[in-house]
């Protein structure tokens, strides 16, 4: 949620910072704002709107100065307003800062900054940080920024400027995200490692309670008491080039074409000679894995999703009772975790606030954390005990889709490894079953170039307000993550149900208006269930869309549009059978003139609760 870019060095600041700042749109894109010092004078360019827009609305070349702030919002208090839009300075002007998070106690803190003589100017919470840091003010912006910070409850991460001292940028970071680029006399601040890639692969991730004051040829990091604080970068191996579209017209598109790499990297040295490789990944000893008696599985949004097929995996497979919890509700029960309990978190950015809030609950309650995380380094990896990470590259794209078929791919990785421990499989059906894993990429890349179908389907949804997704045992997920993806990028009401559970209610909603996507890939459990259930929606005139297994002619007489996908095992054509939906809601997206890669209201990282 809202995006910070600052830089220090010897180019020029602004330029560089609109084309960092637009690879962090994703985290927040209602206005945007840009700060650098010059001739020492503090020099700010802000509007409402998306950067390309306000890049369009300000004066860019006005913004000399080799030092510089910026940020992309995602309005919490404050409606969307150019005054509210970040940086914000205090009163004198001389101050500026950018801020990503909540400041809980703004309004007591406002209150008596203005009984002060404070004069503010926007309704935003981050504006009392700026006037805070005047107050303490005494020629020295490091300690100053040091004393505001005492007093602030709730999160942030913020970038800071002065006009008296425009060889230093401060940074500072609690519950919110924010990394540091160690360049050649160059630093930078950055809410997420694609924005900087470009520039520099050495990051330095902030932790909480921490600051740094940048320098151009320097960067020093203390605690919040100002005690100094060694911390080694961490070489990031992502290609800076992922972080582009590479001639697709949206992140989205591009990030959907490259799950089959995604999912190549994901398996990389970890299925060698017919078993799996988990060793350097999991800290866990065989002894502690094999105590393991229940599992919980906590994330948000389509992590959760992944976690739902998680389970059926688990379940199946390793034969580990599994439960499956929203990550934020999970610390408002009062969740029963005994000796024999491993929490799994996942989570694509590693930075979601409730899924981290979920984790240090189970750890206070002394569960056993592993995490399934995409971003190296990021707070959920660094808090968990062992992490598993998917290799999907960054994902920019608001709507998260090679992300959620990398981590059913480590699900699927994980079962595998603790079904050998257990011995709930024979080393015959492991090797079987990766066998079948490792052709997931190649039958992959077949059906992203077989769209054609999906784009005239995706034709149907163009005068449409309403649509169902149904499926039965592991496409149940899939179901739900195929209703969110349309509603999200596209905006249409869309519901996923189990197949059978349409008699118990939205069979109500069914008419010649109704399209209905069904899983219907071939099983031994459920697919004559489905045919049934497809026959219920065409008897009452529902337009039926079938997703089925490669050759199946049964399935194809009965629905008006049918989307084959390639044979493979059952519990792995839920992860194929994601990526027509992927493309569906895509697909309508566009075709309603819509930017699936910014969906109104949404931000890529949640990072407040
Ligand atoms: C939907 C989507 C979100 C995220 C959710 C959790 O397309 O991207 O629902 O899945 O916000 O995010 P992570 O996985 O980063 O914890």
């Amino acid at each position: 949620m809202c995006g910070i870019i600052g830089y220090i060095g010897n180019r020029k600041a602004a330029p560089l910072m609109v084309e960092a700042l637009k690879r962090l749109e994703y985290r927040g894109y209602d206005s945007a704002g840009f700060c650098t010092i010059n001739n020492n004078r503090t020099l700010i360019e802000k509007d409402v709107g998306k950067i390309n827009e306000v890049e369009n609305k300000i004066n860019l070349n006005a913004l000399n100065g080799n030092v510089g702030i910026s940020h992309c919002r995602w309005a919490t208090h404050g409606n969307v307003t150019k005054e509210n839009a970040h940086p914000h300075t205090d009163c004198n002007e001389k101050i500026s800062i950018v801020h990503n998070g909540i400041i809980e106690n703004f309004s007591q803190l406002k209150e008596m900054l203005i009984k002060k003589g404070h004069k503010f100017r926007s309704s935003t919470d981050t504006e009392v940080v700026a006037h805070l840091i005047e107050e303490y003010y005494k020629n020295n912006i490091e300690e100053a920024t040091r004393k505001a910070l005492q007093h602030l409850e709730g999160s942030y991460a913020l970038g800071v400027i002065s006009v008296e001292e425009p060889d230093k940028l401060i940074a500072a970071r609690n519950e919110s995200p924010l990394i540091i680029g160690i360049g050649k006399g160059e630093n930078f601040i950055a809410s997420d490692v694609p924005a900087i890639l470009k520039y520099t692969d050495k990051i330095i991730y902030l932790e909480n309670n921490q600051m740094a004051v940048l320098e151009k040829n320097n960067v020093s990091i203390t605690d919040i008491n100002g005690n100094k604080m060694e911390k080694e970068p961490v070489k990031i191996d992502w290609n800076s080039e992922l972080a582009e579209k590479s001639g697709y017209e949206h992140f989205m598109l591009k990030e959907i074409h490259e799950q089959p790499r995604a999912i190549a990297e994901t398996l990389n040295g970890r299925t060698e000679n017919g078993s799996i490789n988990l060793k350097e990944d999991i800290v866990f000893s065989d002894e502690e894995l094999l105590k393991v008696s229940r599992i919980i599985i906590v994330a948000c949004g389509t992590s959760w999703h992944a976690a739902l097929v998680g389970e059926f995996m688990l379940e199946e497979l390793a034969k580990i009772p599994v439960e499956v919890e929203y990550a934020s509700e999970f610390r408002y029960r009062n969740p029963i975790i005994d000796e024999g309990t491993l929490v799994i978190a996942i989570s694509q950015s590693g930075e979601t606030a409730d899924t981290l809030a979920a984790i240090r609950e189970a750890k206070r309650r002394n569960a056993k954390v592993l995490s399934i995380v995409n971003a190296k380094g990021s707070s959920i990896a660094r808090e968990s005990d062992s992490v598993l990470y998917t290799y999907a590259g960054p994902e920019i794209g608001v709507a998260s889709t090679k992300a959620f078929t990398s981590q059913l791919v480590v699900l699927y990785l994980f079962t595998l490894y603790a079904s050998n421990l257990r011995k709930s499989l024979s080393n015959e059906k492991i090797k079987e079953l990766i066998e079948k894993l490792r052709k997931l990429p190649l039958q992959m890349e077949a059906l992203l170039h077989n769209d054609a179908k999906i784009r005239e389907i995706a034709n149907i949804y163009l005068s449409k307000q309403n649509a169902l997704f149904l499926g039965r045992g592991i496409n149940f997920p899939i179901a739900l993550e195929g209703a969110l993806k349309l509603k999200e990028v596209s905006y249409i009401h869309a519901e996923g149900y189990p197949a059978a559970e349409m008699k118990h209610g939205p069979i109500a909603l069914i008419d010649k208006n109704m399209p209905v996507v069904f899983l219907a890939t071939k099983d031994i459990y459920t697919y004559k269930k489905i045919l049934g259930n497809i026959q219920e929606v065409k008897a009452r005139n529902g337009i039926v869309i079938a997703i089925v297994t490669e050759g199946d002619e049964e399935a194809k007489k009965l629905a008006d549009y049918v989307v084959p996908i390639p044979k493979t095992l059952y519990i792995l054509s839920s992860i194929l059978a994601a990526v027509p939906l992927q493309l569906l809601a895509y697909y309508v997206a566009v075709n309603r003139g819509l930017d699936p890669d910014k969906p109104r209201n949404l931000s890529k990282s949640v990072t407040v609760e």
